[in-house]
This record gives C-alpha cells, structure tokens and sequence, in this order.
C-alpha cells in the first residue's frame, strides 16, 4: 500500500494544559492538518482508577487546542470508537497482543495491569479512524511513548508510513511536570509532589544506577511520598542495567493519598 498523507495526530483524553500546547505546536511543525482527539478511554482505567472522576473540560479543551494551531478536535462519543459496546471492548483490551516493553518491565505494566492493553487499544482505534501521518506523544508517559511505538513498529503494514515522533515533558517554573492529574492535588502537597523532579535531579547526579536508584527512593521518601517505583532503565526496552554507558532514563511513580503521579528523565551516559 503506499504511503499516505494524512494529518498530525495528537490523541489526549482532555483536560488540556501547556503540556498538551506543545504537542499541538509540534504537530503543527509537519506542514499538515493537525487534529487533536479528546476521549476519556474507559478501557484503560481499572475499576477502581479514576475514571469517573476524570477532569472533562471540553469546551476550554477546543479553546486551548484551536489557540495552540489545531484544525480540528475529534471528540468521539463511547459508542463511536467501540461500537461492539463495553463488554466486548474491555474483553478485546484484556486479550491485546501487547508488544514486551509493555509487559516486561514491571513498572506501569505491573502497577496497572490492563492498563496497556486499553491504551494500544483506543490509539489503534484512533490511528484507523484518522489515518495519520505522524502521531506525537509525550515523553511524560515514557512507557506509554515504547509501548505505541513498539506496536506502530509491528503493525507498520496497517499504518504505512506512520511515524510516532516523542515531544518533551513540558514543567511548570517549579519543575513538576504538568498533568492533569496534577489537579487532583491539594496546594500543600505541591511541595511533596515536587519530590518525583528532585529525585531524578539527584539520580542524574549518580554514578551507578544501584546508588541513582538509593538517592531516588530516599528523596521521594523525605518527601512522604509512597514509592511504587524508582528505577534506572534502558530508555529503550525499559528493562534493569547495570551501568550507564548506553541511553538510561530515570523512572518514578509515587502517590500522595489517592494521587498517583509519574516522572522520568534521561539520564547522562558515561563510559
Ligand atoms: O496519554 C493519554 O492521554 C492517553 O493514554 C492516550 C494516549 C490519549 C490514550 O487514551
């Protein structure tokens, strides 16, 4: 089949920020038109997550996606993008061939399992509806950005010619990385939260992953932070490393309370 001219795609479940802004402008930079989905997935979300309470803001979503350049939003109803209904779409998430990054690593992968096979599922979806050209994702959901790159990779032949290009994380002055999970929190616990930035800080400062790893978990620990993972990995197939001479990215989540919060940074290679 050959190669198709389609849009930029940048698939969002809504709650626009400037982290999502800068997505939108490097879409833009691809000369084509770009459209931004807005769609809560409820596949993706286990039963007891966050799904019901997510933000949806669509009208300052079509606002701030228009201002930021987007041509068009594309804000499907449930029924649109999995017409077999809800059953039958939670059952084709569980039974996604999902590609290793997303089930190897034991970081997301293990925290919320399901998770990935929701989101491979509604970004095929979206990629078959749109047909894009380029799809941009940030780096703020490392795992997530492998996990669709590594499925784009396998299915190449359904989406020919479609590049999956990563866009970096986008930090408030403060340095915590913008979320719209980020207004779940309470104000005194910005401070806290400000722990995920501060302890990949200290983990770029380590000479061995081993000790990177120490200094994060402690560091997220002074902040009364609940540690689900603090690891050193292979930016690439996320899996444990023994030294820092290859491409390595620093990888948090910890949760204040009922707040779930991830992080990562690149970290500096040395031989
Ligand atoms: O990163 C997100 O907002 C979502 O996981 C995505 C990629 C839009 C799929 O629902």
């Amino acid at each position: 089949m050959a190669a198709f001219h389609g849009c930029a795609l940048v698939p969002t479940m809504g709650a626009l920020h400037d982290g999502h802004g800068s997505l939108i402008r490097r879409a833009r930079l691809h000369g084509l038109p770009v459209v931004v989905t807005v769609f809560v997935n409820p596949t993706q979300f286990a039963p007891h997550e966050d799904f019901g309470k997510y933000p949806r803001t669509l009208d300052r979503d079509v606002a701030l996606a228009t201002q930021c350049g987007a041509d068009a939003v594309f804000a499907p109803a449930a029924e649109d993008v999995y017409p077999a209904g809800p059953e039958a779409s939670r059952q084709e998430a569980e039974a996604w061939p999902l590609p290793p990054v997303a089930c190897e690593p034991g970081l997301e992968d293990a925290c919320r399992p399901g998770h990935f096979g929701g989101v491979c599922q509604v970004v095929a979806r979206l990629f078959d509806l749109c047909r894009p050209a380029v799809a941009v994702f940030g780096e703020k959901d490392w795992q997530q950005l492998r996990v669709i790159t590594a499925m784009a990779e396998g299915l190449a032949g359904r989406w020919p010619g479609l590049r999956i290009e990563p866009a970096s994380t986008v930090r408030d002055p403060d340095g915590l990385a913008m979320s719209s999970r980020n207004g779940y929190l309470r104000p005194e616990q910005r401070e806290q939260a400000l722990g995920l930035v501060r302890a990949l800080q200290m983990a770029a400062s380590a000479q061995r992953p081993a000790t990177a790893e120490a200094l994060m978990r402690s560091t997220l620990e002074a902040h009364g932070l609940a540690v689900d993972y603090a690891v050193v990995r292979d930016a690439r197939t996320l899996l444990p490393v023994q030294g820092f001479e290859r491409p390595t990215r620093g990888l948090i989540a910890a949760r204040l309370d009922t707040v779930r919060l991830i992080d990562n940074m690149a970290l500096p290679i040395c031989r």
